[in-house]
């Protein structure tokens, strides 16, 4: 007797995923330098778990004319390092290109500065990204997460990065920097060409190519980064001794507390700082909870019938989603880390996302899990000074985001392929098709 058909649940995804190991890839044939790898969502997850279990501080090498690097993917390796900046210095630069000291000259931000400097250029900044200012901008959030999921919504099948995730943080980012609604558009494009500096979709020039030499002085190499420069330039005429509370006016009319007032390049890089960081990570961490919520409906449905986990769900977002794969240090002296010599001047990269799958602090790591308690995540940094600015706002939008989502829909599936960032750095999702069905 042949067995009946299975009927095909509702939620059912065209991708199903299960929550079980990647397997394992050979030591041999891990190279976390090639962007190719990282286009499927399978292979880093695949290297990543090796590399925790057989080489943890691995040796990297890479094509010219960069030199190689320290790959460390286990939680407390990288804790450790971002908790010891004067041994692994970020003013070396935090990304994997290797520049002179005329490049960081002009390219420096907060996010390469160490020391007293970091402090005083953070601390100009700070108190508008506390937990309890960020909270000012709730009802804010709330009204433009509606309007932008009833839009989206109302479309029936749609691409989520597109029509949600994309346009979503720089909306709040433009109202923190105070810019008019029709330019937030030109923010969404800048950030994604210069971000996406190693995917031809978006760059406007690749990182590796030798054309990108004309640009070595610019932030990520990137002709975009010049037409930032000038708007944040205009934008600071405008506000200087103004009565604006909005960013570019906290900049423009404070002098750091060391004492050393902010210099062009200092304002260009902190200006476009403010317009990258905060704008492709949230979107891609937003894409990625829906991804997890429609692979593990289950889940879905738990967090819609109680939104009190919702704190607890959004770490666990965070956990999963990694949206920055790694960022790097330099090491200011020859020292030893997980039973290797590392000299000094070599480059140690840290890989979030892995530590974010360490089995020595997650159980069950390849689980998704909504009600996962104290998710001890190192999407944002941790414990060190570089810790993410912008880490209250970016759990914020998660939460307003997926409370306002969830009550709306009946049902989300996929209706097509996910396509990825080309990027050992951002773990970015450009397309997203759902269909939903309204609740
Ligand atoms: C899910 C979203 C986000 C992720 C995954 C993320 C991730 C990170 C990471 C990994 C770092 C470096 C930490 C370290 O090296 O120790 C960082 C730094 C930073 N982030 Fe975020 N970020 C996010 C959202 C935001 C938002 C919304 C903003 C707001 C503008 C922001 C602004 C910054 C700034 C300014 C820094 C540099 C801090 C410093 O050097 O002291 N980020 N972020």
């Amino acid at each position: 007797m042949s067995t009946p058909p299975t009927p095909i649940a509702a939620h059912t995804p065209i991708a199903t995923h299960t929550p079980v190991a990647p397997e394992p890839m050979p030591l041999a044939d891990i190279d976390l330098a090639d962007n190719d790898r990282f286009l499927d969502g399978e292979t880093p997850w695949r290297m990543f778990h090796t590399l925790r279990r057989e080489d943890p501080v691995h040796w990297q090498p890479e094509k010219e004319p960069n030199s190689g690097f320290w790959a460390l993917t286990r939680h407390a390796d990288i804790v450790a390092v971002e908790r010891d900046p004067q041994t692994f210095t970020s003013s070396r630069f935090t990304n994997l290109e290797e520049v002179d000291d005329s490049q960081i000259a002009v390219r420096r931000s907060m996010l390469e500065t160490d020391g007293l400097r970091h402090t005083a250029l953070r601390k100009l900044l700070h108190k508008q990204f506390t937990p309890r200012a960020i909270a000012d901008y709730g009802t804010f959030l709330r009204g433009l997460t509606a309007t932008t999921l009833d839009n989206a919504l109302a479309k029936g099948t749609f691409d989520f990065v597109r029509e949600v995730s994309a346009d979503f943080p720089i909306n709040v980012l433009a109202r923190m920097l105070d810019v008019p609604d029709e330019d937030t558009e030109k923010l969404i494009d800048w950030g994604n060409r210069i971000i996406g500096n190693t995917d031809p979709d978006y760059a406007d020039v690749l990182l590796e190519s030798a054309e990108s030499e004309q640009y070595r002085d610019l932030p990520f190499r990137s002709p975009a980064s010049l037409e930032v420069f000038d708007y944040g330039r205009e934008m600071a005429a405008k506000r200087r001794g103004g009565q604006g509370t909005d960013l570019v006016s906290r900049l423009v009319d404070q002098v750091p507390c060391d004492g050393v007032p902010l210099s062009q390049h200092d304002f260009d890089n902190y200006f476009l700082l403010l317009v990258v960081a905060g704008n492709e990570t949230t979107r891609h961490a937003i894409s990625h909870s829906m991804l997890a919520l429609i692979r593990n409906p289950e889940q879905l449905d738990r967090l819609r019938d109680d939104l009190t986990l919702m704190p607890n769900a959004v770490e666990e977002c965070l956990r999963w989603a990694s949206p920055v794969y790694h960022f790097r240090r330099t090491a200011t002296r020859d020292t030893e880390l997980g039973g290797k010599r590392v000299r000094e001047g070599d480059k140690v990269v840290l890989w979030f996302a892995s530590g974010n799958r360490d089995e020595a602090v997650f159980e069950n790591p390849y689980d998704f899990d909504v009600t996962r308690k104290k998710v001890d995540h190192v999407t944002f940094g941790k414990g060190g000074p570089h810790f993410c600015l912008g880490s209250a706002l970016a759990r914020l939008e998660l939460r307003i985001m997926f409370e306002e989502l969830l009550p709306r829909i009946a049902d989300i599936t996929l209706a097509g392929d996910v396509r990825r960032v080309r990027s050992n750095f951002v773990n970015g999702i450009k397309e997203l098709p759902v269909t939903i069905t309204p609740a």
